[in-house]
């Protein structure tokens, strides 16, 4: 299956384990120089815009987009982002309507869908995105696909912790001040703080130990923070009783009514069960429907336990040749609404 071949191409570009396509890197550059050579394969008109998302045209008409991103996180799956990029190209080929996008940068808060949006556009009417679910929902329920009715809020930002270095070997231990230490202690604060909030998440992804040394007390501790929740509200209470100053923010966003009426009205037309969901990651979909686009999008089934930012993640070559289906066929309705 061709979708899977290109799946596999992505892959293997960052070297393993994982998927290793950082923004900004040479491997997230080759990946999208690969893409391209795929939309002119498909016949395609590539474009690269001035924040280096790639667009490749099938119409006139650059009013209808599908596409998701190419960049992954350390380590990550096969499928996040890259399905949605791959399925895109098939789409639009197959449908020979709309627009095929790949964007920079979502997995450090969507930079290249941002950057579009803040430049002005240009915007599409529609844009549809086909994700992995990266959660158990579906499969828990034993269907293939869903339809996702909205993306949480989230913050990013980051605690510091501030201690004394000293001499591992000679500072007793009654006579330290470790920042690493009471960073410890600062994790389990954030864990506890967010199981309180209904559907809140607070997660350290990443902690930077100063000076770093084996033998030195560490003096200084950043703490890197996402926080998510699923109304303005929770998210707010949750960065307050966290205590730290949001750097980056993406308020929760309700995706258009239209692309999401066409991806449901497409789904029970395969007659499959219509599963609504809201999604917990962040999509480039929730920029551009903040931007005012009618923004959809389709999920498809994650095995393995729903797990994501990871090697394991998975999806089943049945699943994603339906997902394509009803993707193309969404794209169909969307371009020939006016
Ligand atoms: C993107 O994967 C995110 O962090 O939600
Ligand atoms: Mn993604
Ligand atoms: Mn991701």
């Amino acid at each position: 299956m061709r979708i899977l071949e290109r799946l596999e191409r992505l892959y293997a570009i960052g070297g393993g384990p994982g998927a290793n396509r950082p923004h900004p890197s040479a491997a997230e550059d080759e990946a999208h120089e690969l893409a391209a050579r795929w939309l002119e394969e498909a016949g395609l008109e590539v474009e690269v815009d001035p924040d280096g998302n790639l667009i490749g045209r099938a119409d006139e008409s650059p009013d209808v987009w599908v596409g998701s991103h190419l960049d992954s996180v350390p380590a990550g799956g096969r499928f996040d982002g890259a399905l949605g990029v791959v399925a895109a190209i098939e789409a639009v080929e197959r449908a020979g309507r709309g627009s095929v996008v790949a964007f920079r940068g979502e997995e450090v808060g969507c930079v290249g869908s941002r950057a579009l949006v803040a430049r002005g556009g240009p915007l599409p009417r529609a844009f549809l995105e086909l994700h992995v679910e990266q959660g158990p929902v579906l499969a828990e329920a034993g269907l293939p696909l869903g339809v996702v009715t909205g993306i949480v809020g989230y913050a990013h930002g980051e605690l510091v912790v501030e201690g004394r270095a000293g001499h591992a070997g000679t500072t007793p231990m009654d006579g330290r001040d470790d920042a690493l230490v009471k960073a410890a202690s600062e994790i389990l604060r954030i864990r506890d703080v967010a199981v309180t909030v209904e559907g809140g998440v607070a997660t350290v992804g990443r902690i930077e130990v100063e000076p770093g040394g084996v033998n030195v007390i560490p003096s200084r501790v950043r703490l890197s923070l996402d926080v998510r929740a699923p109304d303005t509200a929770r998210l707010d209470a949750l960065i307050e009783a966290i205590g730290f100053e949001a750097t980056q923010r993406s308020e929760p966003v309700e995706l258009g009514t239209g692309a999401r009426a066409a991806v449901r009205g497409v789904v029970e037309e395969h007659g499959l069960e219509v599963v609504e969901l809201p999604s917990g990651a962040g999509h480039d979909a929730g920029i551009l429907a903040a931007a005012g686009v009618d923004a959809g999008m389709l999920f498809v089934r994650s095995l393995n336990g729903g797990i994501s930012h990871s090697p394991d993640e998975l999806s089943s070559p049945e699943d994603i040749e339906l997902a394509v289906e009803v993707l193309t066929a969404a794209l169909r309705c969307l371009a020939m609404s006016p």
